[in-house]
């Protein structure tokens, strides 16, 4: 199969496992499908940086998806210890201000900079989806409809310096329209047709999302959990190439 180049740089694969050899296993098998390698919090408070000298020896992408929200000064300096690190993307929460937010591009950048490497994608988490309409008025005291106030923070995000954000693909169209199209969004909770729903609610298939203005795609079981994960992957390239 011949990988299209525009496919594969939206591809980011979520690396929910826990052991260093399981994290090999899709890397080696997977690696020529993926744009960017997603780590979470699970891995990086475990086996973060044996696989991250992996990942730099192998010249690959990766997302810390640690979500940061301190003091200004903290997440700055947090973000450079990221970017040397050698992360190419990782993420914050919105609502840690946008002083902080800016703090944080700021840093990033510049050590990035110092290490001549390609400027970082920083993404804002606005609102957790775990968080309802009904949480946010009645434990955070946020009298606003989830909705309103993801965009709210997004464009908050925006004015900071950010990249882009991570939101749901029923969420994309309107942040794409107010924060613009150079504004990155990428989605998680995305499942081709054929794929299982596991413990996800708000799920859209690659087409969907990408219609909606989806910039990078969040694959895990759908992929991951597959009996022949390249066989799935290479469905997933098949329905988007459709549509480019
Ligand atoms: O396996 P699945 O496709 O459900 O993977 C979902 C990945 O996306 C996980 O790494 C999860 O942390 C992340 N995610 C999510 N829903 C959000 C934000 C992130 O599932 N709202």
């Amino acid at each position: 199969m011949n990988i299209n180049p525009k496919i594969k740089e939206k591809i980011v694969l979520a690396l929910d496992v826990t052991t260093i050899d399981e994290a090999k296993e899709l890397i080696n098998e997977l690696k020529d499908y993926v744009g960017v390698f997603k780590v979470g919090l699970q891995f990086y408070t475990g086996n973060g940086d044996e696989l991250f000298r992996l990942m730099n020896d192998m010249k690959l992408k990766y997302f810390l998806d640690v979500k940061l929200m301190d003091i200004p000064n903290t997440v700055a300096k947090a973000s450079e210890n990221i970017i040397a690190k050698g992360a190419d993307f990782f993420n914050i929460h919105a609502l840690g201000g946008k002083e902080m937010m800016q703090k944080c591009v700021e840093a990033a950048n510049s050590a990035a900079e110092k290490l001549g490497r390609e400027m970082p994608t920083i993404l804002a988490v606005t609102i957790l989806t775990s968080i309802s309409d009904e949480k946010l008025h009645n434990e955070l005291g946020i009298n606003e409809n989830v909705s309103e106030y993801v965009l709210k923070l997004a464009k908050l995000a925006k004015d900071a310096g950010v990249t882009g954000v991570v939101a749901s693909v029923f969420e994309a169209k309107r942040i794409k329209e107010a924060c613009g199209n150079d504004f990155k969004v990428l989605c998680p909770g995305i499942r081709p047709v054929w794929s299982a729903k596991n413990d996800q609610q708000r799920l859209a298939t690659p087409t969907l999302a990408l219609n909606e203005g989806a910039d990078y795609l969040v694959i895990g079981r759908a992929v991951t959990a597959a009996s022949d994960r390249v066989e799935a992957m290479k469905k997933i390239y098949e329905e988007i190439e459709e549509i480019l």
